[in-house]
């Protein structure tokens, strides 16, 4: 096959669901070498076009040409068999395995005598794992890896076999800047031997920077196939979103005087080999930004001061009184709403349904006093959904079946239910796409209006400083600075959470 040759053909696929039409006509191609993004908000089709692709879903209508031929994969393996290879949104490892056994899943290198080839299997993932830089033994148990760690497993089992077509589906949600670095260069590595690369990401900048085409889907049809080096920001967001992005990054703030009466006070906080020492507070009405990089200390300080984590030293107050850390139930009576970083294990019940998993969090307060949960579930239901804009066809609908950014605004849901009187935010606006990050920005500015005290813990630099009234950095689980919103510059932010003064690189 030549050289800009097309390798995969994906010609008119319309895919529905009861009550959805998740893709309506849409044509996809992809080139050998090239780096092909897909982008659109969440719902728009993404991953189920995707998903069709490799056989887990049969289109309703349409077709699909892979080096010529017209093919149906019969599902996953088959298409990775082929030369096909999708790396999911949704993790899909075993906790309980170690990361050669999840490598090989499927897939256990045998041999001659029938047995599973231990030493091989170990072998081969080790090899795997210093292609792709990573930094853990193949014989580890996935479950005590991070979550950064366990998608770059999910990776290199994308990888254990020559491929033609790879897809990543939001890859760098969770990863380090480092690890962003190394799997950028491993895509460009695939490119380079020819490999085609679908990228799906939220990140427009990500985008830029890897892609050398893009296909835009809103709502379920494709409205754009683009050469990146021709187009920009401005153009592709109005793609995807069908109107032009307003600036709403530019909230009027608190100042130093305008604070409220004190919600939650942290007093020398500390985890060993985790965070040390750590004091603020935070005000009614007041959002305090938490920036840090990833692996900062910043998600186990926040699951700490939620009671899921158990500190070794230190207090904590709400409105004055101690409370027992370390357990998380009283922290939910107590008023307390947490939005973890790794919402997919730690928030929804993917088997059950969309009201379902609202009222999870709220289900004690409805049930305390004997009332009849279905009215004010609906209720509840029909406030966050308009709020923001789930999209599901209806209430009923398993969690397991919203495409990946709704799940998490069902999440974000939950929590406000129990109308916390302190929010604590991990990542808010991970796997959100634009519009609707807008729409979270908004939201945390009204809840603090409304005088909940919200903590939002944040890598993206913009986010922290658009939102908050005042910005702790955090550097290797220590506190490193603190600046109202008047005086926080990128620059002092930056030397905060890499302890690294900015230009102190530079030579001369
Ligand atoms: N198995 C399913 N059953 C019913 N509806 C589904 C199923 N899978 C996806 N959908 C619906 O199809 C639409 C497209 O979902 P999809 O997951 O492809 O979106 P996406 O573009 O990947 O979004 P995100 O950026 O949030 O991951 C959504 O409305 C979703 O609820
Ligand atoms: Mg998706």
């Amino acid at each position: 096959m030549k050289e800009n040759e097309c390798i995969l053909e994906m010609r008119n696929i319309t895919k529905t669901f009861p009550g959805v039409k998740a893709l309506d006509k849409v044509n996809f191609e992809v080139k050998k070498g090239e780096v092909h993004a897909l982008v659109g908000e969440n719902g728009a089709g993404k991953s189920t076009l995707m998903k069709v692709l490799s056989g887990i879903h049969s289109p309703s209508e349409g077709e699909i040409i892979y080096q010529g031929k017209k093919v149906e994969f019969a599902g996953p393996l088959d298409a990775k068999a082929k030369g096909v290879v999708l790396i999911h949104q949704e993790l899909s490892l075993v906790d309980e395995m170690t990361v050669a056994e999840n490598i090989f899943l499927g897939d256990l290198p045998r041999n001659k005598f029938g047995f599973i080839d231990w030493k091989g299997l170990n072998k081969r993932s080790k090899e795997l794992l210093e292609r792709l830089e990573c930094e853990f033994e193949p014989t580890e148990l996935v479950g005590r890896l991070s979550i950064a760690r366990q998608q770059m497993v999910e990776i290199a089992r994308g990888l254990t076999q020559d491929v033609n077509i790879v897809v990543f589906d939001e890859p760098t949600a969770s990863l380090t800047q480092e690890e962003e670095k190394v799997l950028f260069e491993n895509i460009n590595r695939l490119r380079e031997q020819g490999t085609a690369i679908v990228y799906i990401s939220h990140r427009l900048n990500e985008i830029f920077q890897i892609s050398d085409r893009i296909t835009v889907l809103r709502d379920g049809e494709m409205t754009g196939l683009l050469n990146t080096a021709e187009t920009n920001e401005c153009e592709l967001t109005s793609l995807m979103i069908g109107r032009d992005l307003e600036d709403h990054l530019d909230f009027e703030k608190r100042g130093r005087d305008e604070i409220g009466k004190e919600v939650l006070k942290v007093e020398g906080l500390s985890k060993d080999g985790l965070f040390n020492d750590i004091s603020f507070s935070i005000h009614e009405g007041e959002v305090l930004g938490l920036s840090g990089l990833v692996g900062a200390g910043r998600s186990e300080l926040a699951e700490t001061i939620f009671g899921v984590r158990k500190a070794d030293s230190g207090k904590i107050f709400l409105e004055g009184d101690e409370i027992k850390v370390g357990d998380a139930n009283k922290s939910v009576d107590l008023g307390i709403g947490f939005v973890p970083e790794n919402r997919k294990e730690q928030g929804l019940i993917l088997g059950r349904s969309v009201l379902d998993n609202l009222s999870l969090a709220k289900i004690r307060n409805l049930n305390r006093y004997g009332f009849i949960k279905g009215r004010e579930e609906k209720l509840i239901y029909q406030d966050y959904q308009d709020k923001l804009d789930i999209k599901t066809p209806s209430s009923k609908q398993q969690v397991k079946n919203l495409s990946g950014g709704n799940q998490q605004k069902v999440i974000m849901a939950k929590w406000l239910c129990i109308n916390p009187k302190l929010l604590i935010l991990d990542e808010p606006t991970v796997g959100i796409d634009v519009g609707t990050k807008a729409e979270i920005h908004k939201l945390i500015r009204k809840l603090a209006a409304a005088g909940i005290a919200v903590l939002v813990i944040s890598s993206e630099m913009p986010e922290v400083m658009g939102v908050s009234d005042r910005i702790l950095t955090m550097y290797h689980g220590e506190i490193t600075g603190e600046f109202y919103a008047e005086e926080a510059t990128e620059e002092k932010l930056i030397k905060g959470i890499t302890g690294i003064e900015a230009g102190a690189c530079k030579v001369g």
